[in-house]
């Protein structure tokens, strides 16, 4: 069976960071999220946090859970 599930390695997600690119995702659980359309997130900036990484060690620093996640779509997994 091939694997439809697109596969990015970090330094993929680190381009998109909103600064090196539009596009806008961050990492969180090994899940790649695309943030692109937060005005929350723009330029790649979330509160001192920036986009492009796997953010998962930082959530503890928000005043929210990873419920916010869940209106984003996904593109894909970190590998
Ligand atoms: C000092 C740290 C942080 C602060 C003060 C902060 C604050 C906020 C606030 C006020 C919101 C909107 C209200 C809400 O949806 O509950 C929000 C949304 C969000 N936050 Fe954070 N946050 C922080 C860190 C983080 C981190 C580390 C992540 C990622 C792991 C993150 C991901 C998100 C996402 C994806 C949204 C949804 C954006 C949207 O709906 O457009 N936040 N944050």
């Amino acid at each position: 069976m091939p694997d439809l599930v697109q596969k990015y390695t970090r330094s993929q997600l680190a381009l998109r960071n909103g600064q090196d690119r539009d596009d806008i995702w961050c990492a969180f659980k090994g899940i790649i999220y695309d943030l692109s359309t937060s005005r929350l997130w723009r330029n790649g900036k979330h509160y001192e946090h920036w986009a492009g990484q796997d953010l998962t060690d930082e959530l503890t620093d928000a005043p929210h859970s990873d419920s916010v996640f869940n209106r984003f779509p996904v593109i894909g997994e970190l590998v």
